[in-house]
């Protein structure tokens, strides 16, 4: 079952290892709470998406995962990066991503952030609103460039996904519609710093069934090829990122070929260079987040494991009620409990997870939360004083830290 999360995560002798590493060694030796990602898996991953979309680019969103270790590993394959404001363009580019394979998506950039990714001629600003594009073409003409750009509009699907991750519906604050797409099309044409190359869709995150992307893909196509006999050059079509992943033990998780098969019949009919901007696919399943149960609590009524990451360290059970699945590091008992499982936070919506079924564990006994390489460090605040945890990268039987654990000196200061 273990494997059907990452081929590379495997329970030997009752003990989980990530690729041949023993996670309660590096929990012992780092210290928990930590997240450990397994390169190996991050490079087949981008491989998967590169072989079912021969020629496209794929953009790997850095929200994801914005360390610059990670981001190096996509780099190493070819990839390039999707991102969302000035800070991750600094990410993308320390973790070797050459700006001509970065595309910079976001409602709300801002003069500097612009001015930056204008000055590193980064491959195209996929544009949210009309005013965006006044602002961007000053910009380009005062440091004397020019900027390439997409539309990013909105297809209005419903990805089926939860609701404040959907964000290709007409209601939500992305994109602009297709008849205000060909508006701001004419207004970027005879902007002079400006070069059309592209249009650009996402329409939400953690997809686990392609047929929303079939139906957006198709009306995003129809437009392309109405832009094209009005004579723009549309180079490059950017379908966004999104597909799902396996975090329940029953979630089917859908593949790049499943996508392809989906969007491949409209997209063939195009010249167009596709692009992905694959997140959650990519490093999602990638990572764990190792804790430490620190005290159990029963009360009768409920039993808690308080484990020592709490939402600050990763938010996603708190605030999209997510599930994250939970195995033990050391299997020690076959007695099962209903638990919850909690952090040290002063929240009542502080939990990993709810009345689950796990097993009965002690005090110091490590836990793996799976599925805790997107949108797990990267989404994790200094709530309560609370260091970010370290991070360990793992390749194939081999290990290294690529970020240590804060101080609190770091964070007060
Ligand atoms: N491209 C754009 C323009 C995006 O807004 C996103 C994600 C992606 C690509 C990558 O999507 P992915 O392949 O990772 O699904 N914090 C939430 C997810 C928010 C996603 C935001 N945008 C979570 O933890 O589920």
């Amino acid at each position: 079952m273990l494997k059907e999360y990452n081929p590379y995560l495997e329970e030997k002798n009752g003990e989980l290892y990530l690729e041949g590493i023993s996670l309660k060694k590096l929990a012992q030796e780092f210290g928990t709470p930590l997240y450990v990602y397994s390169a190996s898996y991050i490079r087949d991953r981008i491989k998967g998406y590169q072989k079912a979309f021969p020629g496209a680019l794929v953009c790997y969103a850095v929200k994801a995962n914005f360390n610059p270790h990670i981001i190096s590993v996509a780099a190493q394959e070819g990839a390039g990066a999707d991102i969302v404001s000035g800070g991750e363009l600094v990410a993308a580019l320390k973790g070797g991503i050459e700006p001509s394979k970065i595309v910079y998506a976001g409602v709300g950039k801002t003069v500097p952030e612009l001015e930056m990714a204008v000055d590193k001629e980064i491959l195209m600003f996929n544009v949210e609103s009309r005013e965006e594009l006044f602002v961007l073409n000053d910009i380009a003409g005062r440091l004397g460039k020019k900027a390439r750009i997409a539309i990013r509009v909105n297809p209005d699907v419903d990805p089926k996904t939860h609701p404040y991750i959907a964000t290709g519906m007409k209601k939500s604050k992305f994109g602009v519609d297709f008849e205000t797409a060909r508006e701001e099309f004419k207004i970027a044409k005879d902007l002079p710093n400006l070069e059309v190359v592209g249009l650009h869709c996402h329409i939400g995150s953690q997809i686990l069934d392609v047929s929303p992307y079939k139906e957006a893909v198709e009306k995003v196509v129809g437009l392309y090829k109405d832009l094209l006999k009005e004579g723009y050059e549309i180079k490059y079509l950017d379908i966004g990122g999104g597909l799902g992943i396996k975090y329940k033990p029953e979630d089917k998780e859908p593949t790049p070929k499943d996508l392809a098969r989906a969007v491949g019949p409209f997209l063939e009919d195009t010249e167009a260079q596709v692009i992905l901007e694959p997140g959650r696919s990519i490093v999602g399943n990638a990572g764990v987040l190792l804790t430490q149960v620190q005290f159990v609590k029963d009360k009768g009524i409920k039993h808690f494991l308080i484990v020592d990451a709490g939402m600050n360290d990763l938010i996603r059970p708190s605030i999209y009620d997510a599930y994250h699945h939970i195995v033990p590091v050391e299997r020690k008992t076959d007695e099962y409990i209903i638990s919850d499982v909690v952090g040290p936070i002063c929240e009542t919506g502080d939990f990993l997870a709810r009345d689950r079924r796990i097993e009965k564990l002690q005090r110091g006994d490590y836990l793996a939360v799976l599925s805790a390489g997107a949108y797990g460090f990267s989404m994790a605040s200094h709530y309560n004083v609370r260091p970010k945890p370290a991070e360990v990268l793992v390749e194939k039987g081999s290990y290294r830290l690529i970020r240590e654990r804060e101080s609190y000196e770091d964070i007060i200061s």
